[in-house]
């Protein structure tokens, strides 16, 4: 692989000069376990440029889907203000696409149907909603499955379906928590390369939440490590590898440096997890098969 025509210092600057998508400033979290208050996420600011290509990374429990589902609207916030587009979020809207983890399709209606719900739901006519659906239902390879209904197809066939219902609406940010997490490692692979064409190809902001360093560093711009207990931003790295990526870059000397600093982001972060995860409980003894040898 040659690029040597990739500069990475112009490939940010220009991300930079573009306008701001979302922006979080002093965005907290805060939820009530009984009397006691817990903050999940404190203090938030986050810029995101139009076209950028983000992913979150952070241990579990450091309120990653937190921030999700703040940005897609589905919770009210406690503080501080979150904008798209210089607007503060108030609720769900077409303009934010989601892709979540688990599967959300209806299961009583069948591929086609899944995708024209976001257009018929804005008023768009049974015609033409059939024919935005077919149009997407032919973007991610699935017009052979159109009549199927979800049960008929693979996890992966589902998640694509997911995403070509979230960008049958044209939204100007796709948010995608764990899109990939349930994937087997070949169909996921294939599931990466479809996610960065069609990003490429069509005019949107990706917000990507992963578990995967991997994953993150193929796909980002940029990757925000949150830290828990409250969730903070630790870090933004700036993911300096040209573009496009296939997962030959995992070879490359450059990819493995950025590894390691994730690595080690991530690694510190150990002694600062979840409190429901740090007091896991202890199994009783259930079996009466000895496991001495
Ligand atoms: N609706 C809620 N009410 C109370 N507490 C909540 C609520 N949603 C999340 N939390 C708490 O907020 C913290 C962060 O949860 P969140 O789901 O955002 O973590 P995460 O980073 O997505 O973790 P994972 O990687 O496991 O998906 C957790 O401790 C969780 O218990
Ligand atoms: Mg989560």
């Amino acid at each position: 692989m040659t690029h040597s025509n990739f500069n990475a210092s112009d490939y940010f600057e220009k991300i930079y000069e573009r306008p701001v998508i979302l922006e979080a400033k002093q965005l907290s979290q805060v939820f009530k376990h009984g009397k006691t208050e817990r903050t999940v996420l404190n203090k938030l600011d986050l810029k995101v440029h139009k076209r950028e290509f983000i992913c979150v990374i952070g241990p579990s429990g450091c309120g990653k889907s937190t921030f999700s589902r703040v940005v897609a609207g589905l919770d009210p916030y406690h503080s501080g203000e979150i904008l798209v587009d210089g607007e503060p979020i108030s609720g769900p809207s077409p303009e934010r696409g989601m892709v979540f983890q688990g599967y959300t399709l209806f299961p009583w209606k069948t591929v086609k149907e899944n995708v024209m719900f976001g257009p018929r739901m804005k008023g768009i006519s049974q015609m033409a909603a059939e024919s935005q659906a077919r149009e997407w239902i032919n973007i991610i390879g699935l017009d052979k499955y159109e009549n199927q209904y979800p049960h008929q197809l693979s996890g992966g066939m589902k998640q694509r379906v997911a995403i070509a219902r979230a960008l049958v609406n044209e939204p100007k940010i796709l948010l995608m928590d764990e899109p990939f997490g349930a994937l087997d490692p070949h169909t996921r692979q294939k599931m990466q390369r479809h996610l960065m064409d069609l990003w490429q190809n069509i005019d949107i902001t990706i917000i990507f939440v992963t578990h995967d360093m991997d994953e993150a560093i193929l796909l980002a711009d940029r990757i925000v490590a949150l830290k828990a207990n409250p969730g903070e931003i630790k870090e933004i790295i700036e993911v300096d590898l040209p573009r496009p990526r296939s997962s030959d870059v995992f070879t490359t000397p450059e990819f493995r440096r950025l590894r390691e600093r994730v690595d080690a982001l991530v690694h510190a972060q150990e002694d600062e997890l979840d409190p429901a995860l740090a007091e896991l409980p202890k199994i009783p003894r259930m079996t009466q098969i000895s496991t001495k040898r």
